[in-house]
């Protein structure tokens, strides 16, 4: 089945008790055993759910993989991946992630002596040299969040799997509908599925899809033990996105070139940020890796214009953490997503104070244009 059509009907398809068309919500804690030991599959609502398997099911038949897990948030997904690993073990991470997944290695995880390195994992030679004794997995995001450097994930997993460790990818810029990493040789997948997946920025989830039974056992006995699950009404919300999935993606994707071709030539634009731009760095990778560009940009912005006065002049635009929503979010990393990662490493990877990201929605594109340039004009320091 195309995945048009898996987006709609894959995982567990409606209720076969009833014929209705959707999941139903199962909304309950615990199932009624007939005797001691025995029951219908399900015992407690944080060890499984049916709306939350459904959504399981739903996401690892999008990625390709052996079995999915849905948590309260990206960062719980994250987190549960991250405790696949003991004390003394070191991850290796793409050196300009999402501000959280540097967070909770720096900050929670340190604590436990799980050890991280910031990698350009843009550069496999450099990534190869790091792989020491303790490095267990190489954790990358492509496109990163916010500067959308392209890592080669089937060299990556080549890499990793040559040493017998795992390959992570975070997937939640591209989605299974544009890139699908357990395809290219990734063991995990994660995905804050507060973006694209939900789509309409009104509930906040993680999914994790693993490769193999043996990944899928560890990381089910986490999420039990650990408990950072995702309830039955948000799953179900969560498999609702999901099926629109492919034709918002479209749009976005639309827009967002459109978007990009007019801020590349505005004066004001000093460098843009894209994976559609024939001139991003790693174009030719992610063109044969992704079936799409997706719809973030990040772009910055001349000296002689003034950030603040361009964000207090989007009106359309709304100024606002979080991306992958129908509608357009604009954000500055300096001070919000990547607020965690401190100033200097920030300067080093290309996270200036002039760097503004843009979640494209699916809103007119014309509309879209004007507002930025009107807020564009509005922000020219005189
Ligand atoms: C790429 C990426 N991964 C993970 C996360 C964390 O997800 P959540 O906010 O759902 O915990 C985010 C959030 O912005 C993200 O952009």
């Amino acid at each position: 089945m195309d995945i048009e059509s898996l987006l709609i009907h894959g995982g567990v398809d409606g209720d076969k008790t009833t014929g209705a068309v959707n999941v139903p919500i199962y909304q309950t804690s615990t199932y009624r055993q007939s005797e001691l030991g025995v029951n219908s599959g399900y015992e407690y609502s944080r060890t499984g759910n049916p709306t939350r398997y459904a959504l399981e099911k739903l996401i690892s038949d999008l990625e390709g993989g052996y079995a999915g897990y849905a948590f309260a948030s990206g960062m719980a997904a994250i987190t549960a991946a991250l405790m696949l690993f003991k004390s003394g073990d070191k991850v290796l991470i793409s050196d300009n992630v999402y501000g959280g997944s540097f967070r909770v290695l720096d900050k929670v995880f340190k604590n436990f002596n799980l050890e991280y390195e910031l990698v350009d994992t843009s550069n496999e030679k450099l990534v190869e040299e790091k792989v020491t004794d303790n490095v267990k997995a190489i954790f990358i995001e492509t496109p990163t969040n916010p500067l959308m450097t392209i890592t080669d994930i089937k060299k990556i997993a080549g890499i990793a799997k040559n040493h017998g460790i795992l390959t992570i990818v975070d997937n939640t810029f591209m989605t299974p509908y544009l890139q699908k990493p357990i395809e290219l040789g990734a063991d995990i997948v994660v995905h804050s599925a507060t973006k694209y997946l939900g789509g309409h920025s009104d509930l906040v989830a993680g999914l994790a899809v693993v490769n193999s039974k043996e990944l899928a056992e560890k990381l089910h006995f986490i999420q039990n033990s650990t408990g950072g699950v995702l309830n039955p009404f948000d799953s179900w919300l969560l498999i609702r996105g999901i099926k629109t999935l492919s034709v918002r993606m479209d749009r976005h994707i639309e827009n967002a070139r459109y978007l990009a071709e007019f801020l590349k030539n505005h004066p004001a634009v000093e460098k843009v940020y894209y994976p559609g731009l024939e001139d991003h760095p790693g174009y030719e990778i992610h063109k044969k890796q992704a079936n799409g560009a997706g719809a973030i940009i990040s772009f910055v912005l001349k000296e002689s214009f003034n950030i603040n006065e361009f964000f207090k002049g989007v009106e359309l635009i709304t100024l606002g953490e979080s991306l992958g929503g129908v509608e357009s979010l604009i954000s500055h990393p300096a001070t919000m997503t990547h607020a965690s990662i401190p100033a200097e490493i920030r300067q080093k990877v290309g996270i200036v104070d002039n760097l503004i990201r843009l979640s494209v929605g699916i809103e007119n594109k014309k509309d879209l244009v004007q507002d930025i340039e009107k807020a564009l004009n509005k922000s020219k320091n005189i």
